[in-house]
C-alpha cells in the first residue's frame, strides 16, 4: 500500500509533566514540552490533554484518528514493516491480488490484535483490498511503538502504546467509534465491547462478522455462543491448521525463548525449565528450550498432552512439585492460577518465572504480593521478588506474554500464514454480504481449501515441492475392500 502521509491532520500532542513507569519502561521517558520538530506529521502542534482519561506521559494524538506513543518513531516503523513485508510472501501475493479488484471496498475493519511489524502487513493489505481500517492494540505491553506511528503516519487509524493499562479500553472504543462492519479480534476484547456497551450497531445490521485469532478467544466465543450470546458470525482463525498447528508451535515455541533470554540473558543449557501445558504452545516452547540444552519439566491436566510431553522425553509432574525443582517456569495454558503462592513459596532461589499465554492470569501476582516483602526492577522486563523466606524470584513482563512485552513476537515467515487466515476469512465475510448470504450465527471454521491454499503457497514460496497421489493410490485409499 501506498504510505499516505498525514499532510492534513493537525496534530495534539499532551505533554503532561507526570511520566508513566510505562514510558520508563520503554525508553521513551521524557519532560521535556511539545513542539519539536518532527520527521513525519507536518501540522501544528498544540499542548493539550488526550481525551483518554487516565493515561499519564507524552502522546501524539490527532482526535478521531490516532493515539500512538511518538509520531517520531514512524521511520522507524516503516523499515520495520518493510522488513516484514520482505518475510511474509503469502500475504504479500494476496495483497497483489487484491489490491486490483479491491474486494474490501466500503467494509470498515476494527482490529484489537498486537501492533507489530506483522499486523502492520496485515493492515496494510486490508486496506490495499479497499477496506477502511482502524486498530487497537490487544495487550498493555505487546504494542510496538514505531509500527504503531508508522501506521498512524500511513493514514491508519490507530489508537495503542505501549505500557497502555490504563486505557485499553478506550482505545477499543474509539474504533467502535467507527462504525465497523467487521471486527478482528485476537482475545476477544473488542468482540467483548461490541457486545456489551456498543449492541445497538449490531442490532441496526452495521456489524456483519468477525475473526478470532487465540486459543483463548475462541473459548471465550464459545462459551459466549453455548450461552446464546453471540450477536454475529465469527470465524475462528486460531483453528485453521495453518495457523494453530504453525503460529502456537513454531512461532511461540521461539519467540518465548527470544524474551526470556532478551529479559533475563541467562543460559537456557543445563537449566530445569518448567513448561505448564503440554499445548500447542507448550509443546512448542518445550522444543525450543531442549534444543538449547535445558531439561524439560512439563506440567498438564490432560492425560494424551501428558503422554506426548512424555513421549518426546519431557518429564511430567504435577506443579507442587515441579515448583521445588524449576529454574525457569513458563506458563502456556490459557488457564488463570496455574502458579500460586504455595508454589512461589516453595521455589528456588532465584527461580525466573514467566507467561506465554494469553493474559496475565496464569501466575497469581496478587498471591505473590502478599508472600513478598519487596520488589525492585532489575532490568527492562525483570522484576525481582523477595520473599518472606528470604528466597528472591524473578517475574518477567509483569506475567503478560513474554514473547511480545520482553520480544517482538512470532518471527514474520509463520504470521505470514496466520494473517494470510486473517486476511481471507475477511473476504469470506465481505463477500457473503455482498451476496446477501445469511451465514450462521456461530463460531465458524476455516475452510479446509483454505488451509491447503495457504500451506501450498507457503511451500510455493519456499521454493518446496512435494508429491501428487497418483490415480491408482487414488483408487486404492477410496477402496474399502483392499486387503493385503
Ligand atoms: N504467546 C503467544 O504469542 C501466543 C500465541 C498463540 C496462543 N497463545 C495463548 O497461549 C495459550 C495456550 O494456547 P494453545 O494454543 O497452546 O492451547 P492448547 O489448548 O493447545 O494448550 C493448552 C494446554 O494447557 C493445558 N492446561 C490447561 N490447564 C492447565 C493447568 N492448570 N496446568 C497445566 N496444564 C494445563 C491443557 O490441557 C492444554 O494441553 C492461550 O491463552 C492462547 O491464547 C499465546
Amino acid at each position: 500500500m501506498a504510505r499516505r502521509k498525514a499532510k492534513q491532520a493537525s496534530e495534539a500532542e499532551s505533554a503532561l509533566a507526570t511520566v508513566s513507569k510505562a514510558a520508563r519502561m520503554n525508553g521513551t521517558a521524557t519532560t521535556k514540552k511539545a513542539g519539536r520538530k518532527r520527521t513525519t506529521a507536518k501540522k501544528t502542534t498544540a499542548a493539550a490533554k488526550i481525551p483518554a482519561k487516565k493515561a499519564r506521559g507524552r502522546f501524539s494524538e490527532v482526535k478521531g484518528r490516532y493515539c500512538v506513543r511518538d509520531m517520531k518513531l514512524a521511520e522507524e516503523g516503516h523499515k520495520l514493516i518493510d522488513w516484514a513485508e520482505s518475510h511474509m510472501p503469502v500475504l504479500m501475493k494476496l495483497r497483489e491480488k487484491y489490491s486490483k479488484t479491491k474486494p474490501l471496498k466500503g467494509y470498515t475493519i476494527a482490529g484489537c490484535l498486537h501492533v507489530t511489524k506483522e499486523t502492520a502487513v496485515l493492515i496494510r493489505t486490508l486496506a490495499a483490498a479497499g477496506a477502511k481500517v482502524t486498530w487497537s492494540g490487544c495487550n498493555p505491553l505487546s504494542t510496538h511503538d514505531a509500527v504503531a506511528a508508522a501506521l498512524a503516519d500511513d493514514g491508519i487509524s490507530i489508537y495503542a502504546w505501549y505500557g497502555n493499562h490504563e486505557d485499553f479500553y478506550w482505545c477499543i472504543e474509539r474504533t467502535i467509534d467507527q462504525k465497523p462492519h467487521l471486527t478482528l479480534d485476537d482475545g476477544c476484547d473488542l468482540i467483548n465491547t461490541v457486545h456489551e456497551k456498543y449492541q445497538h450497531i449490531v442490532e441496526s445490521g452495521q456489524v456483519i462478522g468477525g475473526t478470532e485469532e487465540t486459543t483463548t478467544g475462541i473459548q471465550r466465543l464459545r462459551a459466549r455462543a453455548e450461552a446464546g450470546q453471540l450477536l454475529y458470525p465469527v470465524i475462528a482463525v486460531n483453528d485453521a491448521e495453518t495457523k494453530w498447528d504453525f503460529d502456537n508451535v513454531y512461532g511461540t515455541g521461539q519467540s518465548t525463548i527470544d524474551g526470556i533470554i532478551r529479559a533475563t540473558s541467562v543460559m537456557i543449557a543445563g537449566k530445569n525449565f518448567v513448561v505448564a501445558g503440554h499445548g500447542h504452545c507448550g509443546s512448542g516452547v518445550a522444543k525450543r528450550a531442549k534444543g538449547l540444552g535445558a531439561n524439560i519439566i512439563c506440567t498438564e491436566v490432560k492425560a494424551t498432552a501428558a503422554l506426548k510431553a512424555v513421549l518426546e522425553g519431557h518429564e511430567i509432574m504435577p506443579m507442587d512439585k515441579a515448583a521445588k525443582v524449576g529454574d525457569i517456569f513458563c506458563t502456556a495454558t490459557g488457564v488463570k492460577d496455574v502458579i500460586r503462592k504455595k508454589h512461589f513459596l516453595s521455589m528456588k532461589e532465584g527461580a525466573i518465572v514467566c507467561n506465554t499465554g494469553h493474559y496475565d492470569a496464569e501466575i497469581n501476582l496478587v498471591e505473590l504480593g502478599e508472600v513478598a516483602t519487596s520488589k525492585r526492577t532489575i532490568r527492562q522486563n525483570c522484576e525481582e521478588y523477595t520473599l518472606q523466606n528470604g528466597r528472591k524470584i524473578y517475574i518477567l513482563a509483569e506475567g503478560r506474554l513474554v514473547n511480545l512485552a520482553a520480544a517482538e513476537g512470532h518471527p514474520s515467515e509463520v504470521m505470514d500464514m496466520s494473517f494470510a487466515n486473517q486476511f481471507m476469512s475477511h473476504l469470506r465475510l465481505a463477500e457473503a454480504h455482498k451476496k446477501g448470504e445469511q451465514l450462521a450465527i456461530e463460531v465458524l471454521d476455516i475452510p479446509e481449501e483454505q488451509d491447503q491454499f495457504i500451506a501450498t503457497t507457503k511451500l510455493q514460496t519456499l521454493g518446496s515441492k512435494i508429491d501428487k497421489l497418483t490415480a491408482e493410490q487414488l483408487s486404492y485409499i477410496s477402496d474399502y475392500n483392499a486387503g493385503t
